[in-house]
C-alpha cells in the first residue's frame, strides 16, 4: 500500500516536474489577465462612472436647497467630491447641513452653562456638543472660557454653530490655581465660570418676570443623550436623575422612594453628602435662580465633592427634588474623559503651520 502510494507520488512529481512550466504558465496566465483588467477598471472607478451624473444633479440641487440633499440620502459632498476624479475638482463654496429645530414660543428654554478652557482637545470636545445642542429645540448655550479673554477658537466655533449663544470669560487666578492644585479635589476648576453664567442669567432676567426655563451645567467632556433635555425642560424647581462612570461607580443615582420622592443616595463617596450628586445628575429652574440671588458655587472652604452641595443647599432641600428619568432608572448622562493626546514637538520637526487651527 505504502510502496503504491510512493510510487503514485513519485510519478505525480516526474509528471509536474516536466510540465512545470507549462503548467505555471496555464495557472498564472489568466490570473495576470485578470488583474490586469482589475487595474485599469476598479470596481470604484465603474462606481462613480454610473454615480456621476446622478450626483452631480443632486449636488447642484443641494446647493440651492439646504433640506432636499438630507431627505435624498445622497453622500456628503467631500466624499462625492473624490469620486468623480478626472473631472474638473468641486470646490464646496457651502456645507449642507440642517439646522437646530426653529425656536418655539410656547416652549421652556434650557440654559446650559458649560465652562471650557485652552487645551489640545477643546475645539473636539465643543463641536461634539454642538452637535449635540443643535437637535435640541430653544436651548441658548452660554460659554465660559477660563482665560484673560476670549479667545477666537471658541468665537469662531460659536458663530458657525448655529446654536443661540452667549460668550463668556473669567479667568481663574493663578493664586487659586496654584494654591490648592496639590489637592487635586479641591482644585476649583470651572467654578468661577459657572458663577458668571448664573450672574449673567440674573443680569438679563428679572425676577419679576422669569421666562420659563430651566439651567443646567454640561461640562464640555461629558456625554448627553437627547432625551435628557426633554427630561429636564419642565422643571419646577430641581430635577435629578443618575449619572454614569462617577465617583468609581458603574453610575451614582439618587435614592428614589416607592413614592417617587428623593430619600438619599446610591454612591460610594461618601453617601451622606447633604446633596451626593454630580455636576451633571441636576438642573434649576431659572425662576429659582433668580429667586434667590445670593445661591452660588463657593470657592473657598469647599471640600471635595461639595461644589454641587454648597449651591443646591441654598436652593431647595432633598424633599424639593424631582426624580426624572423614569425615578431615575434610566442614565441619560455619561461622566466620559477624553484621552490627553500625547504631543510630540512638532515646531522642532517643521510641522507646525499658523495657518492651520486644530
Ligand atoms: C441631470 O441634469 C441634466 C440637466 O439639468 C439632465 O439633462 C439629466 O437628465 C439629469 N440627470 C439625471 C440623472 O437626473
Ligand atoms: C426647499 O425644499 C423644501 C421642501 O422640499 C421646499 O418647501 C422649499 O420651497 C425649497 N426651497 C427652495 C429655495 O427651493
Ligand atoms: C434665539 O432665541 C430667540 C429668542 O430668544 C429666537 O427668537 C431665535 O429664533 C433663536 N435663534 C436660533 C438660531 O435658535
Ligand atoms: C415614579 O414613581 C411614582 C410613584 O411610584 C409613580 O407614580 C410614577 O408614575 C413614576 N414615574 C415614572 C415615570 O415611572
Amino acid at each position: 500500500m505504502v510502496s503504491r502510494d510512493a510510487w503514485v507520488l513519485e510519478a505525480l512529481c516526474s509528471m509536474l516536474r516536466r510540465r512545470n512550466l507549462l503548467t505555471t504558465i496555464l495557472i498564472a496566465l489568466p490570473w495576470a489577465l485578470l488583474l490586469t483588467l482589475w487595474h485599469q477598471y476598479p470596481t470604484t472607478h465603474y462606481l462613480s462612472l454610473l454615480r456621476k451624473e446622478t450626483d452631480e444633479n443632486v449636488t447642484s440641487k443641494a446647493l440651492l436647497n439646504g433640506t432636499s440633499a438630507l431627505r435624498e440620502g445622497s453622500l456628503p459632498s467631500c466624499i462625492r467630491q473624490q469620486q468623480s476624479t478626472g473631472a474638473t475638482p468641486r470646490v464646496i463654496q457651502s456645507y449642507v447641513y440642517s439646522r437646530p429645530p426653529p425656536w418655539s414660543d410656547t416652549l421652556p428654554t434650557i440654559f446650559v452653562i458649560t465652562p471650557t478652557y485652552t487645551r489640545p482637545v477643546q475645539k473636539a470636545e465643543l463641536t461634539r456638543l454642538a452637535n449635540t445642542f443643535l437637535h435640541v429645540q430653544n436651548l441658548h448655550w452660554v460659554v465660559v472660557e477660563d482665560s484673560p479673554r476670549r479667545t477666537n477658537l471658541v468665537s469662531n466655533l460659536l458663530e458657525k454653530a448655529g446654536l443661540n449663544f452667549t460668550h463668556l470669560n473669567v479667568e481663574t487666578p493663578k493664586s487659586l490655581k496654584l494654591g490648592l492644585s496639590w489637592i487635586p479635589s479641591h482644585t476649583p476648576r470651572g467654578t468661577l465660570q459657572r458663577n458668571l453664567g448664573l450672574h449673567w442669567l440674573r443680569d438679563s432676567f428679572s425676577n419679576t418676570a422669569p421666562p420659563e426655563g430651566v439651567v443646567y451645567f454640561a461640562d464640555d467632556d461629558n456625554t448627553y443623550s437627547l432625551e435628557l433635555f426633554e427630561e429636564m425642560r419642565y422643571t419646577r424647581r430641581v430635577s435629578v436623575w443618575p449619572v454614569a462612570f462617577v465617583g468609581g461607580l458603574r453610575y451614582e443615582s439618587p435614592k428614589v422612594s416607592p413614592a417617587g420622592k428623593v430619600v438619599g443616595w446610591k454612591t460610594v463617596f461618601d453617601p451622606n453628602r447633604p446633596f451626593a450628586i454630580d455636576m451633571a445628575g441636576f438642573a434649576i429652574s431659572i425662576k429659582l435662580i433668580l429667586e434667590k440671588p445670593q445661591a452660588s458655587f463657593k470657592l473657598e472652604g469647599v471640600k471635595g465633592g461639595y461644589q454641587e452641595t454648597s449651591l443646591l443647599k441654598d436652593l431647595v432641600t432633598m424633599d424639593g427634588l424631582e426624580p426624572k428619568a423614569a425615578n431615575c432608572t434610566k442614565v441619560l448622562v455619561w461622566h466620559t474623559r477624553t484621552e490627553r493626546p500625547t504631543l510630540v514637538n512638532e515646531g522642532k520637526r517643521g510641522f507646525t503651520d499658523p495657518r492651520v487651527e486644530v
